[in-house]
């Protein structure tokens, strides 16, 4: 009897499609990355990423709202420092009135349920555009993880849910989580970016921020004697364990499309939620093709987004977030 078995039958129609479909994606799914600025009334686009906006904080509420009105329930957010509050210690990120703190407290106010994590990292603070003090030439590990475990006992504080650090100096997650253990907040989780890969995909995320490291003698050019080597696989195993050993309630990997297959092979070894975050290079990739007219945009953004789903991802970071929820209504 030829052919065996008749596989198409399974997709004959939308109907069965939908029977047999192994990847379900809903609004739970999602992350919201929200870029705060100061000042009022300001909703400005992201020149390299099309359609996504820097918000202050009296924006920044409206925005939230409209989150929580599509069903997003999480938010992660970053801040863009003024240059004349940046210094190689990141100082201003501990000011308990600082950008963060006060956007952490506007979104709670604004929403009270919403969801809120909060970036633990130097770089938009530091005046060399690092994730960790410079000195010599070198990224300092125990002094900069110091700093971020102060920082992210801050953000606590102001009352962030989780907190996630984003810099990859070891031991920070254990350092971040004693003190937060000592200081009574032992409800407040840590996501920790696990994988986090030296990528050519961040350009677009320093440009919302200014935060790209500068030019100058004496400070490296860039993040890869911390962020992974993207040749490396094994290695992010090792990485994740450590990070759950030492306390992340969720691990992550990034970014997401050319990382896939790391998110199976952690979604694979540990039975911790493991984050994907598909990088505002993706985002930028998919519009400046769609803008051209040389890609779908919502076909391809659905595509990638089951892609990251499928290989492992329990939760997405995505720029598309509102987007695919949309696309699913
Ligand atoms: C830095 C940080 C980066 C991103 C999130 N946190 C950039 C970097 O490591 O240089 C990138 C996110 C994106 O590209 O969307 N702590």
């Amino acid at each position: 009897m030829f052919p065996l078995r008749r596989n198409r039958r399974l997709r004959q129609s939308e109907a069965i499609r939908g029977l047999v479909r192994e990847t379900i994606v809903t609004p739970d799914d999602f992350l919201v990355p929200l870029f705060v600025t100061e000042g009022k009334g300001i909703k400005e686009e992201i020149a390299s990423m099309p359609n996504y906006h820097r918000y202050s904080l009296d924006q920044l509420e409206k925005e939230v709202k409209d989150l929580w009105s599509l069903g997003l329930k999480s938010v992660l957010l970053f801040v863009k420092v003024p240059d004349n509050l940046k210094d190689n210690k990141g100082t201003e990120a501990l000011n308990p009135d600082g950008l963060m703190q006060r956007a952490v407290k506007t979104v709670k106010n604004a929403v009270p349920d919403m969801l809120v994590m909060t970036d633990v990292a130097l770089d938009p603070y530091s005046s060399y555009g690092h994730d960790g003090v410079v000195e010599n030439g070198m990224i300092l590990n125990d002094e900069s993880s110091s700093i971020l475990s102060e920082m992210a006992l801050s953000h606590a504080q102001a009352g962030a849910d989780f907190v996630a650090p984003s810099d990859m100096m070891d031991g920070r997650i254990l350092e971040m989580r004693e003190l937060l253990e000592d200081e009574g907040f032992i409800n407040t989780g840590i996501v920790s970016y696990s994988a986090k890969y030296a990528s050519a995909f961040y350009g677009p995320f320093r440009d919302a921020l200014d935060s790209a490291p500068v030019d100058m003698a004496n400070v490296p050019k860039d993040k890869k004697t911390y962020q992974m080597d993207y040749a490396n696989r094994i290695e992010a195993l090792r990485e994740t364990e450590m990070d759950i050993d030492e306390g992340a309630d969720i691990v992550m990997v990034k970014p997401g499309l050319c990382y896939l297959d790391i998110v199976r092979d952690i979604k694979n070894e540990f039975d911790v939620p493991v984050a994907v975050y598909q990088v505002s290079g993706e985002y930028a990739m998919i519009k400046a093709a769609a803008e051209k007219g040389w890609l779908n945009h919502d076909a391809v953004v659905l595509e990638q987004t089951y892609a990251i789903k499928r290989a492992g991802a329990d939760i997405i970071a995505s720029y598309f977030a509102k987007d695919v929820v949309k696309l699913l209504s």
